[in-house]
C-alpha cells in the first residue's frame, strides 16, 4: 500500500488564490476535526474563525497573529485559532494531551480540506493574550496555533521529509 494522495500531496502555501471559502465548506471542515479521537472523548479542540468577508471579525484574528505572519495571510479566505481546554470536564485535572488532541483534530481537518481542494497552513507565531482579549476566550482555555485556509492555484510546494528510519526505531531507540 502506498501512502494516500491525500496524504502525500499536502503542503502548506503562502500564496492563496482570490477565492472565497463558503460558510458550507467550513463546517464540513470542521465537522472533520470532531471526528478525531480524544483522551476521555473529551474533544478539548476549540475553534474561534472567520471568513475574509465577516470585515471586523477577520480583522480581530488577523491582529492575533505575530507581524511576521500578518504579512502574508492578511488576504486569505479563513482564519481560524485554535484552543484547548486545559482541564477534564469529567474531574478537574489536568489534560496534558489536550494539545495533542488538538492536533489530531486539524490533521483531520486538513485531510478533509486536501480533499476539497482547500490549503491549510498553520501558525504557531501567534499573541495568544490578543486571542483572550479579542476573541473572549473564557478562562480554562488557552490559544494555541492559527491556521490560514484558502485555495491554491501555484505549482505544487511539497517539502522534503525525513527518512522513516530516522524517526521510527523497530526496538530500541537508534
Ligand atoms: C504547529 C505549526 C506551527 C507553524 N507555525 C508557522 C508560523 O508561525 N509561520 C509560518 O510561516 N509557518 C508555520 N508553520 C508551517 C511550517 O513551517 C510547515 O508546515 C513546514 O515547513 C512543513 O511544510 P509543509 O506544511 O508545506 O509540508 C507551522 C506549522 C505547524 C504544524
Amino acid at each position: 500500500m502506498a501512502v494516500l494522495d491525500l496524504i502525500k500531496d499536502r503542503f502548506s502555501p503562502y500564496e492563496f488564490a482570490d477565492k472565497s471559502i463558503t460558510q458550507e465548506d467550513l463546517n464540513t471542515l470542521f465537522e472533520a476535526a470532531g471526528k478525531a479521537a480524544s483522551a476521555f472523548n473529551e474533544q478539548p479542540w476549540r475553534f474561534v474563525y472567520a471568513l475574509r468577508e465577516d470585515g471586523d471579525s477577520f480583522k480581530n484574528i488577523h491582529e492575533c497573529l505575530v507581524e511576521g505572519n500578518q504579512g502574508w495571510t492578511a488576504n486569505v479566505a479563513a482564519l481560524v485559532i485554535t484552543v484547548i481546554s486545559k482541564k477534564y470536564a469529567k474531574n478537574g485535572s489536568e489534560n496534558t494531551v489536550a494539545k495533542h488532541d488538538l492536533g489530531l483534530a486539524v490533521g483531520n481537518l486538513s485531510v478533509q480540506a486536501q480533499s476539497m481542494g482547500i490549503h491549510l497552513h498553520q501558525m504557531a507565531g501567534i499573541i495568544p493574550q490578543n486571542a483572550i482579549d479579542k476573541l473572549n476566550i473564557p478562562e480554562g482555555f488557552e490559544p494555541v496555533t492559527a491556521i490560514a485556509l484558502g485555495y491554491y492555484e501555484g505549482d505544487s510546494g511539497v517539502k522534503e521529509r525525513k527518512a522513516v528510519e530516522d524517526f521510527a526505531f523497530k526496538g530500541i531507540w537508534k
